[in-house]
């Protein structure tokens, strides 16, 4: 298999370095399918550098102020102005990048009240370019991908990946071949991949039997993998904490709650942490959580099953589609930043789910399912006591609400989960009446008393 030089014009050798997260074996290049030569596990980037020379946290902290007057592309994105603790290019101008990041922070304070807690924000990773979290990794996956002089860039995806993908690979010049589950994707998501001008291979199987054959496909075919096996995306998913920390002027929340898919947004909010931490950005770690669908809830399973030690699988089904996932490639990662911040896993069910996202909608917000699970998730924790009612949250909203609208209009049609009782007061059903005055007024009456 040909290594990815990480050598070539444009990346600095000596900066980072890729790391197997079981056996610690370093080296300077990767295979095509990310995943350590010596013991076959998953790798991460790491910066050899910061032993000795660390980047000083409060000359960053200023310089990243600074980058935000500036009209320069990678100043504006809001991933590659914090450039100092991503992988390095050496021509700043050979970034991908759509000026992703840049997200804001909402205050939720009906669902602060309905959860029972004092404060609760939203970081909501829905306002990025394709409407998804997965940008912030893409422009960095992208970037590399180009560097490594790749043609073809190639994803296995439940739908927001593949729109990432393939508008950042088209930005690149580069095209791209979308493996996605027949009939699992919300049209949304596949409308996008299409009009970005990927291959849209629509396979009769799961995400994970999508996954499988991309690995395979990798070995075979110069095709570069931009899933988040890939160590690049992390990265740049990892500033999304980093983002976070400086809206809140380094004073990092008690709680982050994040869905669990295929755990790679888990493991790079995570990593982000660590590194800050580490660096003295912070003083103290936040606690970092995961929520999984019920139907889908392998990390939950691993954790109380297997202590953590070994993937329990599952058979997964939700209509939370985007966490449609049984078999979590990041599943080790997830589990070592969960010990090391703290944090707890926990399983909501579809009704849960559903409510929660009309919750999160009823602020003026709005998220797509999966990114619901968290507020959902968030006050089951409280229950159990683990976030204490006078901690701070943070909950990682991670799609965009027209993401998948066939959900929320069935939702508000009464076709989801029709008897449950508390969820009728959120429906909001359009009408359809008669185009007179009278009409439209008894219906705003009708309102005023409901
Ligand atoms: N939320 C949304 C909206 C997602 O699209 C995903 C994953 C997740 C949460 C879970 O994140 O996988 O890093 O744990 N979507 C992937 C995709 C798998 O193909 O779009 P994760």
């Amino acid at each position: 298999m040909s290594p990815l030089s990480t050598s070539r014009p444009g990346v600095r050798p000596s900066e980072f370095h890729f790391r197997c997260i079981s056996c610690g074996d370093l080296k300077r290049t990767a295979s095509q399918d990310f995943r350590c030569a010596q013991c076959g596990d998953l790798l991460e980037i790491s910066y050899p550098t910061w032993k000795d020379s660390a980047p000083s946290a409060g000359s960053l902290k200023s310089t990243w102020r600074e980058r935000r007057l500036s009209s320069k592309a990678v100043d504006q994105s809001g991933v590659w102005r914090f450039r100092d603790l991503l992988p390095a290019l050496d021509d700043e101008n050979q970034a991908v990048t759509l000026r992703e990041g840049n997200t804001p922070l909402y205050e939720l304070p009906q669902c602060a009240r309905i959860s029972g807690v004092p404060r609760l924000f939203a970081k909501h990773q829905g306002m990025n370019p394709t409407g998804s979290f997965k940008d912030t990794g893409m422009t960095v996956a992208a970037t590399f991908a180009r560097r490594a002089g790749f043609e073809w860039v190639a994803c296995a995806s439940t739908g927001n990946t593949s729109a990432s993908m393939a508008a950042y690979a088209a930005r690149g010049g580069m095209r791209s071949l979308v493996l996605v589950p027949e009939g699992k994707i919300s049209w949304s998501k596949l409308s996008q991949a299409l009009d970005y001008g990927a291959v849209t291979c629509q396979l009769r199987t799961d995400f994970d039997g999508c996954l499988k054959l991309l690995q395979e496909l990798v070995r075979r075919a110069p095709v570069y993998q931009l899933n988040s096996i890939n160590p690049f995306r992390l990265e740049g998913q990892k500033t999304l904490a980093i983002e976070l920390l400086e809206q809140l002027d380094w004073e990092g929340p008690d709680h982050i709650i994040v869905p669990g898919g295929n755990l790679g947004n888990s493991s790079a909010i995570g990593k982000a942490l660590l590194e800050l931490h580490e660096l003295g950005f912070i003083k103290r770690l936040p606690k970092l959580s995961v929520i999984q669908a019920e139907g889908a809830n392998a990390l939950v399973r691993t954790l109380r099953e297997a202590g953590g030690k070994r993937l329990i699988n599952v058979a997964a089904e939700t209509r939370a589609t985007a966490i449609r996932i049984g078999n979590p490639a990041s599943w080790k990662k997830a589990v070592h930043v969960l010990e090391t911040t703290g944090g707890a896993c926990e399983q909501v069910t579809e009704a849960e789910i559903a409510q929660a996202k009309a919750e999160i909608g009823a602020e003026g917000i709005g998220c797509e399912p999966a990114s619901a699970v968290t507020l959902a998730g968030l006050k089951r924790l409280v229950k159990q006591g683990f976030v204490k009612s006078n901690e701070s949250v943070v909950l990682v909203l991670t799609g965009n609400l027209l993401k998948d609208p066939d959900f929320t209009i069935d939702f508000h049609r009464g076709e989801l989960f029709p008897g449950v009782e508390a969820l009728s007061k959120l429906r909001r059903p359009p009408v359809v009446l008669d185009a007179t005055l009278d009409a439209v007024i008894r219906a705003l009456e009708k309102a005023e008393k409901s």
